[in-house]
């Protein structure tokens, strides 16, 4: 479909016939990113991975992420900080909330624990330690802004309506004002002057190893880039993978004979710890399903993240100019019944055999993007929804409350659900089965 947004040509790519035309031919001429006056207030002028445009700059940013931050021996060591908050969300948050005898606000505790991870992996400690009480709400309220498009993105002779009407711009900088002060904080107060790394590379936080990149003078790094790279993991490492907890939890409550299923195999595999490790994971085919179901039906970037052509390009047929935006509708590409049998049921059965593959190289399922815009945080979000998921399947049953379940799904960038999802635990232990 194409269209006009005001002054701003836009394509929305929802055929998988379409994308893999883009995948195999022009993926290169789709590479940059659409940039909105969200995006430029609160990535440092878009100095960052996401919202940059594909170039020199973006490929640095890319490789140190890439090699320096999320490589396979910082995944280990990222590991540890997992398991200590995801045992902090079964151990303690949960059972003290069960204790108060009240359903659970699971989507928060979910993206709390994930935003603590986030959190520990990027600044080495929780924002609290800093002083900063609020900034799990600040993060929160980063994402939503982070999807809002403002009249002024289509009709810039309109913009000064933002500035001086609706006041949208003004909070897009209050939220950077306030992030960019406890960047200012980490990094030139506490990291630099105290040289909180160690000989370890991998052990490190990721400000430490940016911090020391920049002194080592190995890459050209700024503060402002590390802040910007910074940014880019806040904004992208909880609230998509939260999304993905929150809506396989809701699924299963939905279907309980898949519910009952995913927890005889966590359960088998864990056997009497009744607590989920890490090695347990790759012994968990069916949670691996149901995780792949989820970011079919539910993909947290539904619309992916806009992108820009960079020329004039013929595609399927239809010319498209310079400057379209290009959003990738995942969310109906992936319920197409051309593609997919019972295309709106939860059936993680369907991927047992199934050859297709999420990670960017089958138009049909594309959840993390595709081409060297692709997502750079799969594995760390993979293994995160995984290990958490187990540990709420193998700890506890579920019940539903006597609200049930609303399944709206909330606007913006990211597809979590509009209403918080709440439940009842109940704990479990084999000592009660038997
Ligand atoms: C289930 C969780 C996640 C999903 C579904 C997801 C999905 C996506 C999608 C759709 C894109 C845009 C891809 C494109 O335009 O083709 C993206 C980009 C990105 N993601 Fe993720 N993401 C997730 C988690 C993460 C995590 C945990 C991190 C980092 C720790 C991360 C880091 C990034 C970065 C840096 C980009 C920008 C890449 C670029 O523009 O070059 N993501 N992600």
């Amino acid at each position: 479909m194409f269209l006009h947004l005001g002054r701003t040509p836009t394509l929305v790519v929802s055929s998988a016939k379409v994308l893999n035309e883009i995948m195999k031919n022009h993926e290169l001429t789709f590479s940059n990113r659409f940039q909105t006056t969200a995006m430029r207030i609160l990535m440092y002028g878009r100095n960052n991975i996401g919202f940059q445009n594909y170039g020199e700059n973006w490929k640095q940013k890319r490789n140190i992420c890439v090699h320096e931050l999320l490589s396979p021996k910082m995944m280990q060591s990222i590991r540890l900080i997992r398991e200590e908050e995801v045992m902090k969300l079964v151990n303690n948050n949960l059972r003290e909330a069960i204790n108060n005898g009240s359903d659970v606000n699971l989507s928060e505790m979910i993206f709390d624990t994930l935003n603590s991870i986030t959190c520990k992996c990027v600044l080495g400690c929780n924002t609290q330690d800093y002083g900063y009480e609020n900034a799990k709400g600040l993060a929160r309220k980063m994402i939503n802004q982070l999807g809002v498009l403002t009249l002024g993105d289509h009709f810039p002779w309109l913009s000064w309506v933002e500035d001086v009407l609706s006041g949208q711009v003004q909070e897009f900088k209050e939220t950077f004002g306030a992030f960019d002060a406890l960047y200012d904080e980490v990094i030139v107060k506490k990291h630099k002057k105290k040289k909180m790394r160690t000989e370890n590379h991998h052990e490190n936080s990721f400000v430490d190893i940016l911090i020391q990149l920049q002194e080592d003078g190995h890459y050209d790094l700024s503060n402002g880039d590390i802040k910007g790279i910074i940014m880019d993991l806040f904004a992208a490492g909880s609230a998509t993978t939260s999304a993905v907890v929150e809506w396989a939890m809701t699924e299963l409550m939905k279907n309980p004979i898949t519910m009952k299923k995913a927890q005889e195999e966590v359960r088998r595999v864990v056997g009497q710890k009744c607590i989920a490790e890490e090695s347990h994971i790759n012994k968990m085919e069916f949670l691996k399903y149901v995780v792949k179901e989820t970011l079919r039906l539910h993909p947290s970037a539904p619309l992916l993240l806009p992108r820009e052509t960079s020329t004039s390009v013929k595609l399927n047929g239809y010319d498209i100019p310079e400057k379209t935006m290009v959003c990738v509708n995942v969310w109906a590409i992936q319920r197409d019944p051309e593609y997919w049998e019972r295309a709106e049921e939860f059936i993680p059965e369907r991927h047992e055999h199934s050859k297709v593959r999420y990670n960017g190289q089958d138009s049909q399922f594309a959840p993390f993007g595709f081409g060297r815009r692709g997502c750079l945080g799969m594995s760390f979000a993979l293994d995160s929804a995984e290990y958490m998921l187990a540990n709420l399947l193998c700890c506890f049953n579920w019940n539903m409350p006597p609200q049930g379940i609303d399944i709206t799904e909330a606007d913006g960038l990211v597809s979590a659900m509009k209403f918080p999802l709440h439940l009842n635990p109940i704990p479990f232990s084999f000592k009660q089965e038997q």
